[in-house]
């Protein structure tokens, strides 16, 4: 493998993430105002992150002059995995203290290795999954592009293999989801769980149940102006896709190329991928890893 995965705290880490999730652990401090965008790679993070942003600051921005525009949704909402990274920490606590509220952070990582402030304040977290099937797809085209990746340099029989196992970034994407789910079925709401086929199918439903999640919920005037039609608009897959800010250029430490997190941006993109054995085999792993917790996905067959 190209980069290392090291389990630690019952997780599959990336090396170049494990100093930054023990730095964030200790110095983070949360606020009851932030808000907390998490998911499993490859699930829509940067569609949540996109909507959480627009929808927080509804009343704040106007969809014809909105930063959205201009700015890369990772760069609106970094990653707390990016937030310390080694050097002056005192200084880094500062900048993060005096952000404007609400702070919105982007997270892969699982529920329990959260910082202890977030997890245990009334800050928000929205926890956004998608079916392993398409999850899994959407990971091995993304790897096998945005070179050096854990699962790059291996063949799709083997990047399936290795997911099977667990072993993908922020993996077991079970434990993963299912951390979150349970905090969400204690705590509703703290823990806010989306699943990516829920919010494609119906966005503004979901759209208006975050406002809410968030209090900050629409006005009967914004729904009639057109607002989350806006917002809806200015955050779907075309609009983002096409923007300069998100086609060209690179962003985070490994120097992605912002492209790459737009592919196709649909649910049932797995049949394209899947043969039936693979078919057999991950369902009976989504089958058993999920039993009982009341968390499922549509059956394939
Ligand atoms: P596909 O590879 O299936 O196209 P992440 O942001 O967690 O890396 O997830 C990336 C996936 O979300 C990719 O899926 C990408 O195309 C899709 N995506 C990106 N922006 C989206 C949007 N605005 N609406 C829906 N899906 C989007």
């Amino acid at each position: 493998q190209p980069y290392p995965l090291y389990l630690f705290q019952d997780f599959w880490c990336p090396g170049i993430h494990i100093q930054a999730v023990d730095l964030f652990q200790q110095h983070f401090r949360a606020k009851q105002s932030d808000v907390v965008v998490a998911s499993f790679p490859k699930s829509g993070t940067i569609w949540i992150k996109a909507l959480a942003f627009a929808i927080s600051n509804h009343q704040r921005f106007s969809l014809e002059n909105h930063p959205l525009l201009t700015s890369n949704p990772h760069e609106l909402v970094p990653f707390l995995e990016f937030t310390f990274g080694g050097g002056d920490i005192q200084a880094q606590i500062l900048h993060l203290d005096n952000l404007a509220e609400p702070r919105i952070f982007g997270t892969h990582t699982p529920f329990p290795s959260l910082p202890t402030s977030t997890k245990e304040s009334n800050c928000k977290i929205i926890y956004i999954c998608r079916d392993p099937f398409d999850n899994f797809v959407s990971a091995w085209t993304y790897f096998n592009k945005v070179k050096p990746l854990s699962l790059t340099a291996v063949t799709q029989d083997e990047a399936f293999e290795m997911y099977c196992n667990g072993v993908i970034d922020y993996g077991p994407w079970w434990s993963h989801m299912l951390g979150y789910w349970n905090e969400s079925v204690a705590r509703p709401d703290k823990v806010m769980f989306l699943k990516y086929e829920d919010l494609k199918e119906n966005t503004s439903f979901h759209v208006k149940k975050i406002g809410e999640f968030l209090g900050c919920p629409f006005t009967e005037e914004e729904e009639k102006n057109g607002v989350i039609e806006g917002i809806i608009k200015l955050c779907s897959f075309e609009k983002m896709k096409d923007l300069e800010v998100n086609k060209s250029g690179v962003i985070g430490r490994g120097s992605i190329e912002k492209k790459n997190f737009f592919r196709k941006g649909e649910k049932g993109d797995w049949v394209n991928y899947f043969t039936p054995p693979m078919v057999e085999k991950l369902s009976k792993i989504v089958e058993e890893k999920l039993s009982g917790s009341g968390l499922s996905f549509k059956k394939k067959f």
